[in-house]
């Protein structure tokens, strides 16, 4: 861990914007390892650190890990100039610079969504060297059959671009469940087309070992507990 501004300290915690960090600074009312803070220049190790705020303690945390269900109609992208996106549904004290969502879904695609500033975890969960999968409920104009599921799992071929063998299950007459591990655009849209059917609505359930909170409703969102994080990255898969 490095050492940082204590303002900037402050401000990556959303505890207060750069200017009100420095107001509390000034009003003496931050204090390092039980030392009042004298400047915001002063630099600290924000791990090592025990840092108050008008003496509440500060639980500093490297990054943010937030499960969000992604309502339809939203963009998953940082910051876009006309339209909204993920980020922008998270409160203002939510949104710490840095944050993206890990992996694209389609403006009409719902469910999960993880936005973090982890880039490395990010990294290791959309890679398909990684090996972790995620599981997605499709609702297709065309009744679904045990051809669709033999045709998912021995892999397409469409011109140049290729999906692996993914597992399919049937769920009822035009819905099923397709689990895959790559991340290729409109992957699971393509499979489907390719299989003559359009997918109508589509909604990612699980990442990895861990599943879209059924409690949250489009555009809600919590951080994701340690075990959860550890579990993003599971390679256990099977419908
Ligand atoms: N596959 C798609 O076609 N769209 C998504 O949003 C995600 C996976």
């Amino acid at each position: 861990m490095s050492l940082e501004r204590i303002d900037k300290i402050l401000t990556s915690q959303n505890i207060a914007t750069r200017s009100e960090a420095k107001a509390l600074i000034r009003k003496k009312l931050v204090k390092a390892n039980g030392l009042t803070v004298q400047r915001p220049e002063e630099k600290f190790d924000p791990g090592e650190t025990e840092i108050t705020v008008n003496g509440i303690r500060l639980e500093y945390k490297e990054h943010l890990y937030i499960m969000m269900n992604k309502p339809a109609g939203i963009l998953s992208a940082s910051r876009d100039k006309c339209e909204k996106t993920v980020i922008d549904l998270l409160p203002q004290n939510m949104q710490r610079d840095g944050l993206f969502p890990a992996g694209r879904l389609d403006r009409d695609t719902e469910g999960f969504i993880l936005i973090t500033d982890d880039g490395e975890l990010a990294h290791k969960m959309l890679s398909p060297k990684s090996h972790v999968y995620k599981l997605y409920e499709a609702e297709c104009d065309r009744i679904l059959t045990a051809d669709d599921v033999k045709y998912f799992s021995d892999g397409i071929t469409i011109g140049k671009i290729s999906f692996l063998p993914a597992e399919m299950k049937l769920t009822g007459e035009k819905t099923a469940l397709v689990e895959i591990c790559e991340g290729k655009f409109h992957q699971i849209k393509k499979m489907f087309q390719s299989a003559g059917a359009e997918v109508l609505h589509l909604k990612r359930l699980r990442i990895g070992q861990v599943f879209l909170d059924n409690k949250l409703l489009p555009g809600q969102w919590r951080e994701l507990s340690d075990k959860e994080i550890m579990n993003l990255l599971s390679r256990e898969h099977g419908i």
